[in-house]
């Protein structure tokens, strides 16, 4: 019997106050994420367990049990705030994924300062423009990334602390830069936790839209009572667990599902700080004896495309349950996973603004592959037209997708930016920014995003912030970036470049200029393809018509291009 039992007896008097209960919190209570997800675990008894089960590409192997998290999350935190830094203040994590980022985390909440996690790949343009928007305080990182904080710090006053975990004396340290280790410290026994309350924020994390720079989304220390209930209704985790977030803590999936979740479950997670290959992954589910898996559809291509044969050299016996989130899950992926593990991957729905799951295929739910399943208890789903925002009615029809505000881990906002956060909202949804139809029985079906964000293998990268950085490249007088179709990533940046007289179109400039993104942006935002164009489509306003260059990739009808123009 899954945790959740029927679904259908429980939205029939779904309350939030369930969680609450289970975590013995009360309105007005003081909560505190680092805390729950170490002390209270430890005090009810397991504080021997372990928590974490840690590896890398070397093979190092680190374990903790909750009582080294407690005491290490504490040691980081009374570090910090030794260093004068406040509740409040927004302390970045910018590092591979070494336990310092998973304990790091937790003491940044206890002391009541704002967790800014930052994909580790990110080059110097994309950390600092994430920066500049937090004012960020501090930022901890390792001797391997320092060198894109060094590039960009002096244009940062606010950032006053850089925090190098890895620090081997052999180059000195710089300006702002201080030394930790977390082995070398001593552990610190009893941090006094700060009080956060329901509201304090928790945690930013910064998600790509088409127009303007990255948003920073707010949340709040109350988050905890939606990610501890969908953990144990969705993923269905239990006390002998051994489970596996494949995701980066650097995107919401990773804290919410990769930290928070799983250890306010006292839950036993395994980490692996490696790079994809079919083959290493099976080793280490059967290895660690993984029996949760909370993976994405990219990677599920993957190990498709890997084929079956390398699946039987391993013993995966051990997998119990296994879902997916980030883009959409084909039903062929579905089938497959059924098939190969013996348990289909269940799809789950939600963004770094939700926070948690919000749209998901239950344990013992009949699954429809290719669907997103029905929405969690006490979520208000819809699809709402585009034009009226009013609910659709008729099943099938394709509307935007619409939540009723008032699940725990909503954001509370975009950080310094009230008006994007604002125009989320119409007749009282909030809108996802996705399209969608609802079937007879109450089933989501995905039909694509309602703007011009690239979603590639599960990472959204923004078409306008490509474009930026690619006019700062010399050769490039103006450029358009769109999705292009791909096997594995779904989609993938593809830019189309005009040249600056002087400049002579052949692939090696090409090469130069996905390489310059790459380093200034991400290897995610890198464009795969560079198409030289003499002249872009625009509007009469000399706006870039994206959606037409879109259309061609994809094998779709332009449309109406009058209309196309009133759009933009
Ligand atoms: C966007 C959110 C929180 C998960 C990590 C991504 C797309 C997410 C699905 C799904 C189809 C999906 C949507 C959404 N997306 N899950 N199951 N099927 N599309 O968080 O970076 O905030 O991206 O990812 O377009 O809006 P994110």
């Amino acid at each position: 019997m899954p945790n959740i039992g029927s679904y259908d007896e429980r939205i029939k008097d779904f309350d939030w106050s369930i969680s609450e209960k289970e975590l013995g919190y009360k309105d007005g209570d003081v909560i505190n994420i680092g805390w729950y997800c170490s002390d209270r675990i430890c005090q009810m008894g397991k504080a021997d367990k372990l928590a974490l089960l840690w590896e890398n590409a070397t093979g190092r192997e680190k374990n903790y049990t909750f009582n080294d998290v407690r005491l290490a999350s504490n040691t980081i935190g009374s570090f910090l705030r030794g260093l004068g830094i406040n509740d409040g203040d927004r302390v970045c994590l910018f590092l591979d994924k070494i336990p310092e980022l998973y304990l790091g985390f937790l003491g940044i909440l206890k002391i009541g300062a704002v967790a800014q996690p930052l994909f580790s790949a990110f080059g110097d343009e994309s950390l600092y423009v994430r920066l500049a928007n937090a004012e960020t305080t501090a930022i901890i990182t390792q001797r391997k990334h320092v060198a894109k904080v060094r590039k960009i710090r002096d244009q940062m006053p606010y950032l006053k602390h850089i925090i190098v975990v890895d620090y081997d004396g052999r180059k000195p340290l710089r300006e702002r830069e201080i030394a930790f280790s977390l082995e070398e410290q001593t552990p610190v026994e009893d941090l006094e936790i700060f009080p956060t309350k329901a509201e304090s924020t928790s945690v930013l994390h910064y998600t790509s839209g088409t127009t303007g720079q990255p948003k920073g989304v707010q949340h709040v220390h109350y988050s905890l009572i939606s990610q501890y209930l969908t953990a144990k209704w969705v993923l269905d985790l239990r006390d002998d667990d051994i489970y596996w977030c494949t995701a980066d803590p650097g995107w919401v999936t990773g804290t919410s599902y990769g930290i928070i979740a799983p250890w306010s479950l006292g839950i036993t997670q395994c980490v692996q700080d490696a790079g994809f290959s079919a083959e290493a992954w099976y080793r280490f589910i059967q290895k660690r004896k993984v029996t949760v898996w909370y993976s994405a559809p990219t990677a599920i291509r993957s190990l498709m495309k890997a084929g079956e044969e390398i699946v039987k050299k391993f013993d995966l016996s051990c997998l119990r349950h296994l879902a997916s989130v980030g883009e959409p899950l084909n039903a062929e992926a579905v089938i497959w996973s059924e098939r190969v593990f013996g348990h289909a991957f269940l799809d789950t729905y939600w963004q770094t603004e939700t926070g948690s799951i919000m749209l998901t295929n239950f344990p013992g739910m009949k699954i429809k592959p290719g669907s997103m399943g029905k929405a969690f208890p006490g979520v208000e789903a819809t699809v709402l037209d585009p034009k009226t925002y009013e609910p659709l009615t008729e099943p099938g029809q394709v509307g935007l997708i619409g939540f009723k505000p008032g699940w725990p881990a909503m954001m509370r906002g975009y950080w310094n930016n009230e008006a994007t956060y604002k125009g989320k909202f119409h007749n009282g949804w909030y809108l996802s920014g996705d399209r969608s139809s609802i079937d007879r029985e109450g089933y989501f079906w995905f039909t694509g995003r309602d703007d011009d964000v690239i979603n590639t293998g599960g990472h959204l990268v923004s078409p306008f912030e490509v474009e930026s950085a690619l006019l700062e490249h010399e050769a490039v007088a103006e450029s358009a970036v769109v999705a292009k179709p791909d096997e594995v990533n779904m989609e993938v940046v593809k830019a189309f470049v005009a040249l600056k007289p002087g400049f002579e179109a052949n692939a090696d400039l090409e090469l130069k200029i996905m390489n310059f993104i790459r380093k200034k942006l991400s290897p995610l935002a890198m464009p795969q393809e560079i198409e030289y164009v003499n002249s872009l489509p625009k509007t009469r306003s000399g706006k870039i018509m994206r959606r037409v260059l879109h259309a061609k990739e994809w094998n779709e009808e332009v449309g109406d291009l009058s209309t196309l123009e009133d759009d933009e």
